[in-house]
């Protein structure tokens, strides 16, 4: 079915234009970062980083190897349980080596304090933290990303990577979704 983006997204909140812009620049500062570092290794975390990781990977000149993780947060709707569980784990051994986590966005935080306590118990030499977008207004435990892509209002949205019960993942911009098509679900206040 054709996806009728009257009927689903509010406003655009970033074209692709700026996504691609943004993503080179953020590439450009983690090639001056990790220029004279060891081999990078990047955690995308599944599956809403796919488009982020795929274009940032393109302009990162380092060497580099993808590693990807899936994590559950949400079941089917638009609020964090905080209950977080590693469905899919790394296949390699990150003892010693320089860590990137990859991630979309950044909402209550649940999701990545997990994560990133999770690889740290296995010991990286670095593990660091780019989020293609953040909601800070929304942030209920401590957790800093390092780099960031852009700061967002507290509004739910859609579109590279990012889904509303899995579907629209595939826009190439992040859109704010309507609260009619999700109103029928408790959500953020
Ligand atoms: P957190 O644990 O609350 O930080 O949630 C992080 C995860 O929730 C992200 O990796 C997304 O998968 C999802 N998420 C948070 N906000 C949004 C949104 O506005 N649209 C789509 N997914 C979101
Ligand atoms: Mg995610």
């Amino acid at each position: 079915m054709k996806i009728d983006s009257n009927d689903l997204i509010e406003k655009v909140l970033i074209d692709e234009e700026s996504l691609n812009k943004k993503i080179r620049k953020l590439a450009n500062t983690l090639n001056e970062h990790y220029a004279d570092k060891d081999e990078l290794i990047l955690v995308c975390i599944l599956k809403g980083s796919v488009m982020f990781v795929s274009e940032l990977a393109k302009y990162l000149n380092v060497e580099c190897k993808m590693e990807f993780m899936s994590v559950s947060s949400y079941a089917d709707n638009t609020y964090s349980s905080g209950n977080v569980k590693i469905l899919m784990d790394l296949d390699m051994d990150i003892k010693d080596k320089e860590v990137l986590i990859i991630e979309d966005i950044i909402d209550t935080g649940y999701t990545l304090k997990k994560v990133k306590e999770n690889l740290l118990q296995r010991g990286p030499k670095d593990l660091k933290i780019i989020t293609l977008l953040d909601k800070p207004e929304r942030r209920e435990v401590d957790l800093k990303s390092d780099w960031v892509g852009f700061k967002i209002p507290n509004e739910f949205v859609v579109g590279f990577g990012l889904d509303y019960n899995q579907l629209y993942r595939n826009l190439p911009y992040i859109g704010v979704v309507k609260r009619s098509v999700y109103e029928d679900i408790e959500e953020m206040k």
